[in-house]
């Protein structure tokens, strides 16, 4: 709230509750009702009072206001934190050797994570292609492995986080199933605009049915309206499978609300499905 504002709105009452006051004085002094030495100090009375009750209301409703976001944005908070605990649990049918970081600023969130486990889980997927590795690597090998099935190809442009990905694939035994490649960001193009994204390397455009697709990178750069993650369904638009699915995080971010609301204009039969998770989870099919 801007408090000399306010100030001002409160005096410009007084003044007027104060006039309008002064006014029927006057009136009533005429009819001989009241003195006419009233006029004056019903102005002032009547300016101090209605400024003031204004002045304090303003304040007392703009405290209610702050306090009420103070609760709900604790309750969100506490909302997050219930969805972790419960993606935690939900994971750790997957009896990791070791804890993994889920959540924080870069990785999966674990009701995001839970959402993909699921999905494939029920999918099957003999191809999965990720941009981004991290801990949902981890994860989603560690799926594999259980499931004795599928594969996963996971793209990094960091090669110092590729390596410390692998080096986690190494610890979980997941190297049968998992493949961490380096993948450097370059300029390219993308259905008529410029791009920094992912040299694909060259093993990973010989597949053809890629069945899932999860988009989790490249970070958003320093520009906050970049559409950094785009290029994803260009790329591989024609090495997706008939039934393949893309898994979309971040999906609450306007950047990535934009990205599918693009894709599907460019990209038409493509259908998208929004799951409530703390990032928003977005799938999209045919
Ligand atoms: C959103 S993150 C991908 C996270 C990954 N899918 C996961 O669930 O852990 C996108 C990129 O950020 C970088 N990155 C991930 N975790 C990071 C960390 N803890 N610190 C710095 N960079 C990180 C990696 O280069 C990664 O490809």
């Amino acid at each position: 709230m801007k408090l000399a504002k306010e100030k001002t709105r409160s005096l410009g009452f007084g003044v007027i509750a104060g006039l309008v006051g002064a006014a029927l004085s006057g009136i009533f002094a005429i009819s001989g009702a009241t003195s006419p030495g009233a006029t004056i100090p019903v102005f002032i009375g009547l300016a101090i009072v209605v400024g003031t009750a204004h002045y304090w209301k303003t304040l007392h409703i703009q405290a209610m206001r702050d306090e009420f976001n103070q609760v709900k944005n604790r309750l969100s908070l506490l909302g997050n934190s219930i969805a972790e605990t419960q993606g935690l649990v939900q994971l750790s049918g997957l009896n990791q050797p070791y804890p993994m970081p889920f959540g924080g600023n870069w990785a999966l969130t674990p009701d995001a994570a839970v959402i993909l486990a699921r999905e494939i889980a029920i999918r099957r997927p003999n191809t999965i292609v990720e941009l981004g590795s991290g801990v949902s690597t981890v994860m989603v090998g560690r799926l594999l492995q259980q499931m004795k099935c599928g594969h996963l190809i996971s793209l990094d442009h960091d090669p110092d986080w590729a390596k410390e990905t692998r080096r986690h694939i190494l610890a979980n035994g997941l190297q049968d199933y998992v493949e961490v490649l380096d993948a450097p960001l370059t300029r390219q193009q993308f259905d008529g605009k410029n791009f920094d994204w992912y040299q694909v390397p060259e093993q990973l455009r010989h597949i053809e049915q890629i069945d899932m697709l999860t988009v989790d990178g490249p970070p958003q750069t320093t520009d906050a309206t970049a559409l950094a993650r785009y290029p994803a369904l260009p790329a591989f638009a024609d090495q997706l499978s008939e039934h393949a699915v893309i898994y979309i995080d971040d999906a609450k971010r306007d950047t990535e609300k934009e990205m599918v609301k693009k894709w599907l204009q460019q990209y038409p039969g493509w259908k998208s499905r929004m799951i409530d998770t703390i990032p928003g989870t977005c799938f999209l099919e045919k």
